[in-house]
């Protein structure tokens, strides 16, 4: 991601189903400027891109390190993936899942992780069965701040 996906992510807010998915926050997740020029071991900020047409937003962080410690007392080794895709004409189409793998084999062979976890919001009844396709498995209902969230983990990198 860089400084010119900044008006994208702004755009991607709009959309209903994004809006859903992160209370209407994807644009205001970060001061996006100031977070894009820091460099931290235990966080990617990545775009994802169609054919090199930007279609979506993919973060890794390492849960453990992560310095807001948002996942509270998480084991070293895990690392925790958020994903949206901006427009209704780019999801079902398969996109989102070729992404995921791409990321979850990024958190497991290159980052080394033992667990990835997510938190999509508790009635994201789509995106949740969509994990569970990739091979999530639910682990409980938490809240963070005032989001209820599931909470699912996968602890091994899925077979293609
Ligand atoms: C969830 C998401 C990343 C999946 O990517 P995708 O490219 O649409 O997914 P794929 O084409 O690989 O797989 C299709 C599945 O994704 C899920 N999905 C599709 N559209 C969705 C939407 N608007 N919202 C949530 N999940 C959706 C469904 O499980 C769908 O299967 P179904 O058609 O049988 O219901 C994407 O749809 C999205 O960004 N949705 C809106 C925001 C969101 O919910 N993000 C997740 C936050 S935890």
């Amino acid at each position: 991601m860089t400084f010119d996906d900044v008006s994208l992510l702004v755009r991607w807010d709009d959309d209903s189903d994004v809006a859903f998915a992160l209370g209407g926050r994807g644009a205001d997740w970060y001061d996006w400027r100031a977070e894009l020029v820091r460099d931290v071991p235990w966080r990617e900020l990545l775009i994802v891109e169609e054919d090199d047409r930007p279609i979506g937003f993919l973060q890794l962080t390492d849960a453990h390190e992560e310095e807001t410690h948002y996942w509270g007392d998480i084991e070293p080794g895990t690392w925790a993936l958020d994903i949206w895709i901006g427009s209704p004409e780019d999801r079902g189409r398969g996109l989102g899942a070729q992404a995921m793998n791409a990321a979850l084999r990024r958190a497991f062979v290159e980052h080394g992780a033992e667990m990835v976890v997510i938190d999509p919001a508790f009635d994201n009844h789509r995106a949740i069965a969509f994990y569970e396709r990739l091979g999530f498995e639910r682990v409980g209902v938490r809240k963070f701040g005032n989001d209820e969230c599931l909470v699912m983990r996968l602890l091994q990198i899925p077979i293609d």
